[in-house]
């Protein structure tokens, strides 16, 4: 580890992970959080989506971020302690620091321990006069900034990537507000936020010509069999993605190719032929939408757009 690179561990609270997932499978419509995709492997085939033709998300957020990185510097201000709920987001944070002017400390927060230390390192190789933070934790759950003696003139959360869109509008409204709380007022909150538009370039978005989005999604059932001694036989499901127009979320679906039942630590777990596992929603918005839906704790302060008004990158600040 740089020793500009402090470790600030929490245990892994593995503990009723599985309990939580046996509940979800036992609902009416099953389910399994979309939080179980990011594996060692899942989150390479997530690189490999970002990659995709049909996939805009990630290379729209990029381009609005390159096409405009000055404005957004300049609304962010010198001096700003960014605060990143999860670190996947290699490309872009990098886009920040380097335009951004004298960033004050960097702090990545992230469930994932290897991964989270391992980029941390690297970024603190890159960029030697930055304070790296980084925070081994669910940033879904409550977390508390640790303590550090450092000016800065605004702590501003960065939340890329349209990931909010895995939330329901209510788990979304009440994150950002926690997530609000927990960095103050007058805090900032840059987000990415995909936009709603025609179905077919959504579902195309999620049903690639190569197959990649099903292989990422199929690789949930690997993960689960690896990580929690499952027994689901992969060849026996298929990927479904869709719009579902009435609540404007993407859904992604595995559907049970046969009866089949699956073991679940001594619990037995039927599926019928035809049977649906959600296994994510994504959420799509209007900026007006979002905005209303934060609004008693955020007031909407920018926003940067790409010509085809696919994706958004918003700036909001804290009330
Ligand atoms: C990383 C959550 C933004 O919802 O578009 C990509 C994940 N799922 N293809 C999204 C994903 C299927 C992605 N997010």
């Amino acid at each position: 580890m740089q020793n500009n690179t402090e470790d600030i561990i929490k245990p892994d609270s593995s503990e009723g992970v599985l309990n939580e997932i046996i509940q979800s499978l036992s609902k009416s419509q099953k389910e399994l959080s979309c939080k179980f995709f990011y594996d060692e492997q899942g989150s390479i085939l997530f690189e490999q989506i970002s990659e995709l033709e049909e996939y805009y998300l990630t290379r729209s957020e990029i381009s609005i971020l390159n096409n405009n990185i000055e404005n957004i510097s300049d609304t962010v201000g010198e001096e700003a302690l960014i605060l990143e709920l999860g670190s996947g987001s290699s490309r872009k944070i990098r886009i920040l620091l380097d335009n951004f002017k004298r960033v004050a400390a960097y702090i990545p927060v992230d469930i994932s321990r290897e991964f989270l230390l391992q980029s941390a390192k690297k970024l603190g190789q890159e960029y030697e006069n930055l304070k790296i933070i980084p925070i081994v934790a669910d940033y879904t759950r409550p977390f508390t900034i640790p303590d550090f003696e450092m000016p800065f003139s605004r702590l501003v959360a960065y939340y890329p990537g349209s990931t909010i869109g895995n939330f329901t509008k209510d788990q979304a409204r009440k994150f950002l507000k926690n997530i609000s709380e927990l960095c103050g007022p007058k805090s900032g909150l840059l987000i990415g936020i995909d936009l709603k538009k025609e179905s077919e370039i959504l579902e195309k978005a999620y049903n690639d010509g190569k197959g990649v989005t099903a292989e990422f999604n199929l690789n949930i059932l690997k993960n689960m069999n690896s990580t929690f001694g499952t027994n689901f036989e992969i060849n026996k499901w298929k990927h479904i993605a869709f719009y579902n127009e009435e609540h404007g979320r993407v859904e992604m679906h595995l559907q049970s190719l046969e009866e089949q039942s699956v073991r679940l630590n001594g619990t037995s777990i039927t599926f019928k032929k035809d049977e649906t596992i959600h296994t994510e929603n994504s959420y799509k918005y209007s900026i007006e939408e979002f905005k209303d839906m934060i609004e008693p704790f955020y007031s909407l302060n920018n926003v940067w757009s790409d010509p085809g008004n696919k994706f958004a990158v918003c700036y909001f600040e804290a009330k």
